[in-house]
């Protein structure tokens, strides 16, 4: 039986004030969730932040990016060895908003997703189709590149250190999510390929839906036999609504 885990993504939002409120309540409402595992993914200059309101409660912090590199001339960039500094458990990697608009490839994700477990930080890795791409029915071959990609980078067992999500771009910020099929279909087919490689890692992944899941929609997608929990964009910034998200995924 797979832990489901619930994965706050605030991307470029926040500031120092509006943080400390949504953080508290975080930090409350995960501790009456003991089953569900849950975490957010901050901003860098705010890691700091959610260390200090987070520590001792029930939730996890973490990143939404990471370099592959170790350290260096690299400016802009943040290493895993930063993320540990901050004791991050977690950080995101291949997010669709990287990929179109940093050229992410996928043997940069896989490369950042190799750094991150080599550091003991769990990447949650994303992978997903665009709109173009599905109504080409091209869904299963886009994804199982990314996931591939992924696969001859770490080898199928390091996966086992590594947190997956499929989040199909065309869903992402845009209030149309998934249907309960679509995200089905995907965690499943992702799920196969990985047992195909070794049973007892794809038995035990966990793969995140991500893309509008809200309050609405969550208890449908947590119920899905192949997902996980679900890596939430938007809903991430409204406690209340984050944590429904949470409490959906305790009954699903
Ligand atoms: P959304 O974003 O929930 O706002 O659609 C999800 C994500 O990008 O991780």
């Amino acid at each position: 039986m797979r832990n489901k885990l619930i994965a706050g993504n605030w991307k470029m939002q926040g500031s120092l004030a509006e943080n400390s409120a949504l953080l508290q309540s975080v930090s409350a409402g995960a501790a009456i969730l003991p089953t569900v595992s849950m975490a957010v993914m901050v901003p860098f200059p705010y890691l700091a932040q959610a260390q200090s309101i987070l520590t001792g409660s029930r939730c996890a912090w973490g990143a939404q990016d990471v370099s592959e590199e170790p350290s260096g001339a690299f400016t802009g960039e943040v290493s895993v060895a930063m993320l540990l500094d901050m004791v991050c458990l977690y950080t995101i990697v291949g997010h669709s908003e990287r990929r179109a608009r940093h050229a992410e490839t996928d043997a940069r994700v896989a490369a950042k997703a190799r750094a991150a477990i080599e550091g003991s930080i769990i990447p949650i890795i994303c992978v997903g189709e665009t709109l173009a791409e599905r109504e080409a029915g091209h869904t299963l071959a886009v994804v199982h590149r990314q996931l591939d990609a992924v696969l001859a980078c770490l080898g199928v067992h390091r996966l086992a250190q590594a947190v997956l999500a499929y989040e199909p771009v065309w869903a992402i910020g845009t209030g149309r999510s998934a249907t309960p099929e679509q995200a089905q279909e995907v965690h499943a087919a992702l799920r196969l390929r990985i047992s195909n490689a070794d049973w007892v890692v794809g038995a035990g992944l966990q793969i995140l839906y991500g893309g509008s899941v809200k309050p609405s929609n969550a208890l449908e997608l947590m119920g899905l036999p192949d997902v996980d929990g679900a890596l939430v964009g938007g809903a991430s910034l409204v406690a209340d609504d984050f944590m429904a998200i949470g409490r959906a995924a305790a009954t699903a």
